[in-house]
């Protein structure tokens, strides 16, 4: 193998595209969002942390900051243009409000989005500013499946069918197929 230096490009993809929910100016706004991080596992009382990354001159901001909640809805494939597009025009020129059918949880004014397959309310825990993007950073209150996306009990990464993000090659993706099992296929090398 011959690896060569490509400089310092994030090889983190692909990622999961999401669409964020967030109340501005008293309406829904979506917005496409591919900077996704999962900071922790819950555990006993330490509920579970996860973080978007927005540029600060988004729309979405405004309602984030105001009401300190929001939702990441997982959108299937069936949903690629209208995810694109919630990604492409900006809720401060154009009304994405009618985008999707909205669907409430307990929050308040965290706007989740009926027709995906999986939606998570969350309360914002903090912010952390790099440069021109606000991370925020939401406690998880509540997820919400299609009841036909699950096999058993477990939410079923097949059915949900997500669209994955490439940013170094600007595509969409989608999963293939389960190639193992965590925590047991490694035991073949165990002495
Ligand atoms: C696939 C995809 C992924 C995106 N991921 C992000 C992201 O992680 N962070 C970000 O700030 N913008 C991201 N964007 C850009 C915003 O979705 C876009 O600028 C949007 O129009 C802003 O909407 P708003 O101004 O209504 O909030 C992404 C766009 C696309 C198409």
């Amino acid at each position: 193998m011959n690896r060569v230096n490509i400089d310092a490009k994030n090889g983190l993809y692909p990622s999961l595209t999401t669409i964020v929910g967030a109340d501005v100016k008293g309406k829904p706004n979506w917005i496409t969002i591919a900077h996704v991080g999962i900071l922790n596992h819950a555990h006993g009382d330490v509920p579970q942390y996860l973080s978007i990354g927005l540029h600060s001159n988004h729309y979405s901001n405004i309602g984030i900051n105001e009401h300190k909640e929001f939702s990441i809805n997982i959108p299937s494939q069936k949903m690629l243009v209208a995810t694109d597009y919630a990604g492409l025009v900006t809720g401060e020129k154009v009304d994405k409000s009618e985008l999707f059918e909205v669907a409430r949880g307990e929050l308040a004014h965290a706007p989740m989005i009926a027709d995906c397959p999986l939606s998570m309310e969350l309360r914002l825990h903090d912010t952390v500013v790099l440069g021109p993007h606000e991370i925020f950073i939401g406690e998880l209150v509540n997820t919400y499946i299609d009841e036909t996306c699950l096999t058993g009990k477990k939410p079923d990464l097949k059915k949900i069918d997500p669209i994955l993000f490439d940013f170094m090659a600007h595509e969409y993706w989608s999963i293939g197929e389960r190639t193992g099992k965590p925590w047991r296929d490694g035991k073949a090398l165990k002495k």
